[in-house]
């Protein structure tokens, strides 16, 4: 199959079908793809262990944007979810970006449609919206400066006190940085099952049997969920406490696909991930697992699906997400 076949047999499917030989070492492959298409891996923390393994960098969405707006590989192989490669390609157009699964979405993106979103900002023109960073395009264009889960304290600070804010789409990190600083925000009523799914019960049963254990979690977690956390914060934040602290034992409040590094990092402490609230595996997200070692090697070797974007529209959503790159860098946040 060449690739102009290969564009045409992705489809509907949102991934290329085909079957690989068996025999096949696919982590070879994938390091001679790298070789020979000057292509980089860039994997997300939630992805599973082998892709993580075969990444050329894995971080937060912070860390990945700036990777990816960094890089001067030609084909930017991205390991997550889509707006996550849709980012990469606002800050680095010249790249062919490709995603192993273009079904690789995000439930709280989904959460903020576009057009109802544009008729809610209309309705507070005295408001600056203020996005996370997992929105589609569309909301970014609508949004005065993008945030991530590492940056959003400081984003917001950087506004004058009297300024008033539309939080877009999380209403639970949204709620969480208004304690934090303080500041009054419209929220937008948008969440992640992922986070949504832990049960602040079983969490206190785990506790009670593992009493030195320390409970982590992401700010996407609920409120009542954050209130028994030790510590809070995106994922690799999360990563740098649960390797830096002196705790053995860790109750994790995240997507699984974090205790992979956590593990790596520190062989002899315990992780544990969060339960969910009935005993399926709701705590791996369901759009970041979608993307498999097989799907990789397929699309780095037909180099599809690729993300394409409007221009008009690129160049819309890329202003909020330079302001927030500006202020992460006035900040100490990145170099
Ligand atoms: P981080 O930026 O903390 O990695 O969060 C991304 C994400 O999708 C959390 O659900
Ligand atoms: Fe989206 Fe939640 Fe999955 Fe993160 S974990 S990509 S917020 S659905």
């Amino acid at each position: 199959m060449n690739i102009v076949e290969a564009k045409q047999s992705v489809g509907h499917k949102g991934f290329l079908d085909i079957d690989i030989d068996v025999n096949i070492d696919l982590f070879a492959e994938i390091e001679r793809l790298k070789k020979e298409k000057n292509a980089i891996v860039l994997a997300h923390f939630y992805q599973e262990p082998d892709i993580q393994d075969v990444a050329d960098f894995i971080g937060d969405s912070l860390g990945l944007a700036q990777k990816a707006q960094s890089t001067e590989a030609d084909m930017i192989v991205f390991a997550g979810v889509h707006f996550m490669a849709e980012t990469a390609k606002i800050l680095n157009p010249t790249r062919k970006v490709v995603l192993p699964d273009l079904k690789a979405g995000c439930s709280l993106a989904d959460s903020a449609p576009a057009e109802l979103f544009k008729a809610f900002k209309e309705k507070h023109p005295d408001h600056l919206v203020i996005s996370y960073i997992n929105c589609t395009a569309d909301i970014k264009a609508l949004s005065d400066i993008i945030c991530t889960s590492s940056n959003a304290e400081k984003i917001i600070e950087s506004l004058p006190p009297e300024q008033k804010i539309i939080f877009a789409p999380d209403k639970n990190l949204g709620g969480y940085l208004q304690k934090k600083t303080g500041r009054e925000m419209l929220l937008w009523n948008g969440a992640c099952m992922v986070h949504e799914i832990f049960s602040l019960e079983k969490i206190t049963k785990l506790k009670v049997r593992h009493p030195y254990a320390k409970v982590i979690a992401h700010p996407e977690c609920e409120e009542a969920v954050l209130r028994v956390a030790d510590y809070i914060g995106s994922t690799t934040q999360l990563l740098r406490f649960a390797t830096t602290d002196p705790g053995n034992e860790f109750i994790v409040a995240t997507e699984t696909g974090i205790l992979h590094q956590m593990q790596k990092n520190s062989p002899k402490k315990t992780f544990i991930p969060a339960p969910p609230t009935n005993s399926c595996a709701c705590n791996d997200c369901p759009y970041m697992k979608l993307n498999t070692l097989e799907k990789l090697y397929l699309c780095m070797e037909y180099e599809t699906p690729e993300i394409l974007m409007d221009e008009q529209l690129r160049l819309a959503a890329k202003k909020p997400i330079d302001r927030m790159l500006e202020i992460s860098k006035a900040a100490g946040l990145i170099g």
